[in-house]
């Protein structure tokens, strides 16, 4: 039989991937065959969201997630839930009254509460781990003044994992957040786990979401920051991993062939031509390797999407515009570093 991605990492990490609503309710078929094939671990692209799964106070729509977290179990994966607290895809009524003042910080700290029992509880011993809280600490390591900061200053962190330990105390927890490799985020990510576990509360990973580009993050700075979150004894997870491979993503001049990308890619064609796919296949086999290089910290790879046709990277800014960031293309073939991998294991 077929060799897959899930057997290549078998003894090193959980091979995981986003699935939308689309794939979770099973109408793309093609999809969940490279799932079931190639990966053994599923997060929720959206569906469990706040604004998905509670969009007015105390009206939870679980339908969607019920269905992925059933696909889950019935194909033996490991889910993991995504997200419980986030300043984005938030819905109105969460921080806010009816006249869009912020509420006391006691109305949020029971609708957190709420909230987070309400979802937990509902899979509890079904899904493996939360991600409790996303995207709470800016560039230079202070706190994101989101609305959860404005109410309830630094709190909300702990009492946001409090509350999903008791909704769920076999349950791992995590802390997930994008731009990773930033010195100034790292240390407040690392500042905020050792506080975490001060306080006693658990933790079990931090997450690096790993959207990509062709020329960022830069992989010294990633490799220090998965073992500096190591060091505080916690495991590491790759939670969104994508690389763009436009020319927009070359943020800075030392990528010498931008032009030759901005002309090979326009018009978008379905597949990356030959020229950029090379160099897109070799970056994204580099952060392989390092992720196996240290698989004794890495408990879990996640691919952001099924195929190409699927990643969030499409259509912006502007409408039709295509990118190829997916360990799969719109064809539901492996791209070459996949293959390749596959081929040699
Ligand atoms: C993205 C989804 O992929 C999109 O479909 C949605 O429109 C916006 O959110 N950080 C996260 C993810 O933690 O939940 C985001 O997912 C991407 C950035």
């Amino acid at each position: 039989s077929e060799k897959s991605l899930k057997e290549v990492v078998g003894d090193k990490f959980l091979m995981g991937v986003a699935l939308n609503v689309r794939q979770s309710s099973g109408m793309d078929t093609s999809a969940l065959k490279i799932v079931k094939q190639h990966f053994n671990a599923i997060v929720a692209e959206n569906c469990m969201k706040s604004e998905e799964i509670q969009p007015k106070e105390g009206e939870f729509h679980f339908e969607d997630a019920d269905r992925l977290v059933q696909f889950g179990l019935d194909n033996g994966l490991t889910v993991t839930g995504h997200c419980l607290i986030w300043h984005s895809q938030l819905p109105d009524w969460f921080c806010v009254d009816d006249k869009g003042k912020n509420v006391s910080p006691e109305v949020l700290k029971q609708r957190m509460k709420t909230h987070i029992q309400t979802v937990v509880g509902r899979y509890k011993g079904k899904i493996k781990g939360w991600d409790v809280v996303n995207e709470a600490i800016v560039e230079d390591g202070s706190y994101r003044k989101s609305k959860f900061y404005e109410i309830l200053g630094e709190e909300f962190i702990p009492l946001a994992f409090q509350y999903a330990h008791e909704a769920d105390p076999d349950a791992e927890l995590y802390y997930n957040d994008y731009g990773m490799d930033v010195p100034g985020r790292r240390d407040g990510v690392v500042k905020l786990v050792r506080s975490l576990k001060e306080k006693g509360l658990r933790i079990d990973a931090v997450g690096m979401q790993g959207h990509m580009g062709m020329d960022y993050p830069d992989i010294r700075q990633f490799e220090k920051s998965m073992l500096a979150f190591a060091a505080t004894g916690v495991k590491v997870m790759i939670t969104e991993w994508d690389m763009s491979a436009l020319p927009t993503a070359m943020r800075s001049a030392n990528v010498s062939d931008t032009v030759a990308f901005k002309k090979a890619l326009n018009p978008y064609p379905e597949a990356l031509p030959d020229s950029v796919s090379q160099v897109w296949n070799e970056r994204m086999q580099q952060f392989f390797q390092l992720f196996e290089k240290h698989a004794d910290i890495v408990e879990r790879v996640t691919a952001w999407g099924v195929t190409d046709g699927d990643s969030w990277k499409n259509d912006f800014p502007i409408r039709g515009r295509k990118d190829y960031p997916l360990l799969f293309d719109r064809n539901y073939q492996p791209k070459d570093f996949v293959r390749k991998m596959i081929e040699e294991a």
